[in-house]
């Protein structure tokens, strides 16, 4: 990247559609899927039969609540809930209404890559549970976990459903997890949801709805550059690929050129080229079990408290503190 070049890249948003798109083989981060149409499709997924994971997360906080707030509660100072990538909140509700019920005393700080999503939940719990105190902050989570030392008051829990961090490679998932612990003191929680191993057909499935929900989601990263960046994508010229590896534990997201095509991205003043069946990598949604969680959590300096599943043992959520 030359320096003219550098002057157009403004935004981390271009910068990374332009290393994305140069770099060989191709891909796009799939952070970027998720403006207000993007968040609209997520909640499309988390509706969808197939998407097994919202369901089974759903299930825990609904079975276990009790037992999880008792480990949220602390001494008798209360906590901060802070939830990173906390979305919609469909799920969190459920905690939320069992916390306000009981009278515990907490704030519960939502944070979230997309301003709309932060701005939805702020409006629908202030209507929904306006006893629960709600001090929400939009940012990513790298640059939010700065913030999190001034979280230091009292017990601290930290939260990330959705096996959201499945989002990442284990490498990537160990520097996260070290750099929560690095904002933890001896009192404080993480409490994590990690999608598990599964029959490789149920893992596809999720990401392959029939209904093409999935892959209305995915394309919405070459939606957004036609939209925000001035490009020419043919969208329909892409098809959404998955591949699941049960070795790995990795489901992988693509998107697919059916013929040859050349895109022109007017804001980052770059020409694409797409072989036919060239691929971009959008996606990554990392599997686990129990021995690669305990792993990533060692190579991290946490502990695995316990953990609570479903019925179906498709999911579980961990509750970690510092080793
Ligand atoms: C929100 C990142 C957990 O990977 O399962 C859903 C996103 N992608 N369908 C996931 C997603 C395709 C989801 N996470």
């Amino acid at each position: 990247m030359n320096t003219t070049t550098e002057t157009f890249l403004d935004t981390s948003f271009k910068k990374d559609v332009y290393t994305g798109l140069t770099t060989f083989p191709k891909y796009l981060l799939s952070r970027y899927i998720y403006d207000k149409k993007g968040d609209k499709l997520f909640q499309d997924i988390m509706e969808l039969e197939e998407y097994y994971l919202t369901n089974s997360e759903f299930e825990i906080l609904s079975i276990h609540k009790d037992v999880i707030s008792g480990f949220f509660k602390g001494n008798g100072n209360g906590f901060d809930l802070i939830e990173l990538g906390a979305g919609d909140g469909k799920k969190t509700k459920v905690l939320l209404t069992h916390l306000s019920g009981q009278n515990f005393n907490f704030v519960y700080k939502p944070i979230d890559i997309s301003q709309n999503a932060i701005d939805s939940l702020t409006k629908t719990l202030n209507e929904e549970l306006p006893k629960v105190r709600v001090d929400a902050e939009k940012g990513e989570y790298f640059e939010v976990l700065e913030r999190l030392h001034q979280y230091d008051e009292r017990k601290k829990v930290i939260m990330v459903l959705g096996s959201n961090i499945g989002n990442l490679l284990h490498p990537r998932a160990i520097n996260f997890l070290s750099h929560l612990r690095e904002t933890m003191n001896d009192d404080d929680l993480v409490f994590m949801g990690f999608d598990q191993k599964k029959n490789p057909q149920t893992v596809l499935d999720a990401y392959n709805d029939p209904k093409g929900v999935t892959a209305e989601f995915n394309k919405n990263l070459l939606h957004r550059i036609n939209s925000e960046l001035g490009g020419n994508f043919d969208v329909d010229k892409f098809k959404h690929w998955e591949v699941y590896d049960p070795e790995s534990g990795t489901a992988k997201s693509y998107l697919v050129a059916t013929e040859e095509t050349t895109v022109r991205i007017e804001a980052i003043d770059l020409t694409v080229k797409f072989d036919a069946w060239e691929s971009i990598h959008t996606e990554i949604s990392q599997k686990y079990d129990d021995k690669i969680v305990k792993w990533l959590a060692e190579e991290s300096g946490l502990s695995i408290v316990t953990s609570f599943t479903d019925s179906r043992n498709y999911y579980k959520d961990y509750l970690f503190r510092k080793k």
